[in-house]
């Protein structure tokens, strides 16, 4: 901590943004291998919230690396990095009152965890998007498993990389079982159960 810098406060707070939101705001953290649905899955449930009235906002690990993490490769030291710096951003949007999806592979339970550590109690919501590596591998949608395989791509998750599994997400969805829009309603099923929404009172 650095003791010379003070941590100015806000006259207003998450509480009143939600309110101006007209629902609560969370993190969704999508999980999982390169190729496992993480950006599509977000990207579709950003839609369908942003259509219900909702305030959103996807962070995507692969656009991200174009600009605020441009700097980093796939080391584990730069992946936790990596990690570190889009759990505070997410946590800026969500106290800005706004449903943040990230979606970057995040491949390491620890790192995982310290973000989970960073925020409220029920505002970090971890989506596991379960996809075994042959499912990933057979999509291929950048052709980066053909790469890794021929060693023109090191340390590539599931191949030269690990990848650990969350031991107790608040949601797994299997992308090679459910399709797309039964798995984006399995999600907006757990923000209403969790009153994270409330389609009653959206605009
Ligand atoms: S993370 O491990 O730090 O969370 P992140 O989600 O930001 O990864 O970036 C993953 C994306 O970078 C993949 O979707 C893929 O397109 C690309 N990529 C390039 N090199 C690698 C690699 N060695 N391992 C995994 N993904 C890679």
């Amino acid at each position: 901590m650095n003791l010379k810098v003070f941590f100015e406060k806000s006259l207003v707070n998450q509480h009143d943004r939600e309110r101006l939101s007209g629902h609560k705001s969370v993190v969704l953290w999508f999980t999982g291998l390169s190729g496992a649905g993480k950006s599509t899955l977000s990207y579709s449930v950003e839609k369908a919230l942003f259509d219900l009235g909702c305030r959103t906002f996807v962070i995507d690990g692969d656009n991200v690396r174009h600009g605020l993490c441009k700097e980093l490769g796939f080391s584990d030291a730069d992946r936790r990095e990596n990690i570190r710096r889009v759990g505070e951003l997410s946590k800026l949007f969500v106290e800005a009152g706004v449903i943040t999806l990230t979606a970057l592979i995040s491949p390491f339970r620890d790192d995982r965890e310290i973000v989970r550590q960073m925020y409220k109690r029920g505002n970090f919501i971890e989506v596991y998007c379960s996809a075994d590596i042959e499912t990933c591998e057979s999509r291929d949608v950048k052709g980066l498993y053909a790469k890794a395989r021929r060693g023109e791509i090191l340390n590539f998750t599931g191949i030269s990389s690990p990848y650990e599994p969350p031991l107790s997400p608040e949601l797994t969805i299997n992308t090679g079982e459910s399709n797309l829009e039964e798995s984006v309603q399995l999600i907006l099923d757990f923000l209403v159960a969790n009153k994270i929404l409330n389609l009653h009172r959206l605009a």
